[in-house]
């Protein structure tokens, strides 16, 4: 099958090592992949989905893409900013996800940096289905001569998980010593999805840990094992045994984009130990469950792990009255 690849990514972003974080634990070595740098819209883990997503759009000559999200949404804001990037346009059919919305968490974060770049939104009700809301969206456009795409919940399809499996080989690439542990959170599964695919791939031993931030683990492991055996499948892969799916939903709290207390000290911890901003929807649950799962003595001291920094640094602006001191 030929590759249709919009080019949202021009380099391959860092990987570090985080000495104050490690020593702080007292345990493992602790690596962050920088999948919030780079790119344009202000980065994130969606950028290398949407390269193969939008490159599919592209070639079937589609010329509006079409979200699903809420006011903030780094799929969505990420999405807009990669059309404005390519010269595409695209619509957001937003609802209210996250509950106790307030004026500073519809204006700003993400919902600012959305408007600022002049984002459609078509808001529905929070009853209403995406799917359906989605169709008719794109039904007006085809009536009004244009050529919608929908993109896929979240990206986790495969040409969203080969994002990943990109993602995997850049570190195989930079990574200097052994890899026991990978760390990701997981929404919709394609980037745990990817990451796992490459592993395999790979023959590699690294465990890929999925921090769930939304689905209950039975859920979150259907999604991921099915998408990941989809990605090897594509890829030919000799290696075709997935072993164990590791998904831990301890760290949700009471729901989708409802901060936990450890979650906020972990992103002040980050912030003040290596200057590193984690988001209060994604990233911080899952460093929440990196630090325990090292606190804990369930990673050894002598094992190393990378944490994929997936992106949402804007929404620390959305949540601001729950983090300033
Ligand atoms: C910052 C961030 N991290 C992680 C994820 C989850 O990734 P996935 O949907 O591939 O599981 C998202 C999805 O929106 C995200 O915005």
């Amino acid at each position: 099958m030929k590759e249709n690849k919009a080019k949202l990514l021009l380099s391959k972003s860092s990987l570090e090592f985080l000495p104050r974080l490690s020593e702080y634990l007292g345990g493992a070595k602790i690596f962050i992949k920088r999948d919030d740098e780079g790119g344009r819209s202000g980065g994130g883990n969606k950028l290398r989905k949407y390269e193969r997503i939008i490159g599919d759009a592209i070639a079937t000559n589609c010329d509006t893409l079409i979200i699903a999200g809420h006011f903030q949404s780094n799929a969505a804001r990420e999405l807009v900013g990669s059309a404005c990037q390519l010269g595409l346009k695209s619509i957001v059919v937003c609802k209210e996800l996250i509950p106790n919305q307030n004026e500073i968490f519809l204006k700003n974060g993400n919902a600012l940096l959305m408007n600022l770049m002049g984002a459609e939104l078509v808001t529905i009700n929070k009853n209403d289905d995406f799917t359906k809301a989605m169709q008719i969206v794109a039904e007006q456009i085809t009536e009004k001569g244009g050529k919608p795409y929908i993109i896929p919940f979240g990206g986790s399809n495969l040409l969203g998980s080969l994002g990943y499996v990109d993602c995997l080989n850049e570190i195989k690439e930079q990574a200097e010593i052994e890899t026991d542990y990978i760390f990701t959170p997981i929404g919709s599964g394609g980037t745990q999805a990817g990451l796992i695919a490459g592993v395999v791939k790979n023959n590699m031993k690294t465990t890929v840990i999925g921090v769930s931030v939304l689905h209950k683990k039975e859920v979150a492991q259907k999604i991921v094992e099915e998408l990941a055996n989809e990605t090897l499948k594509f890829l030919s892969s000799e290696n075709t045994s997935l072993g164990k799916v590791f998904i831990d939903d301890n760290y949700i709290g009471e729901g989708y984009g409802i901060t936990t207390e450890e979650s906020i000290e972990t992103i002040k911890l980050l912030a003040k130990l290596e200057g590193i901003f984690l988001c209060p929807v994604y990233t911080a649950k899952a460093m929440t469950g990196l630090i325990e799962y090292v606190k804990s003595g369930k990673i050894k001291k002598d094992e190393n792990i990378i944490f994929i920094h997936t992106g949402g640094s804007p929404l620390i602006y959305a949540y601001y009255d729950k983090l300033f001191e």
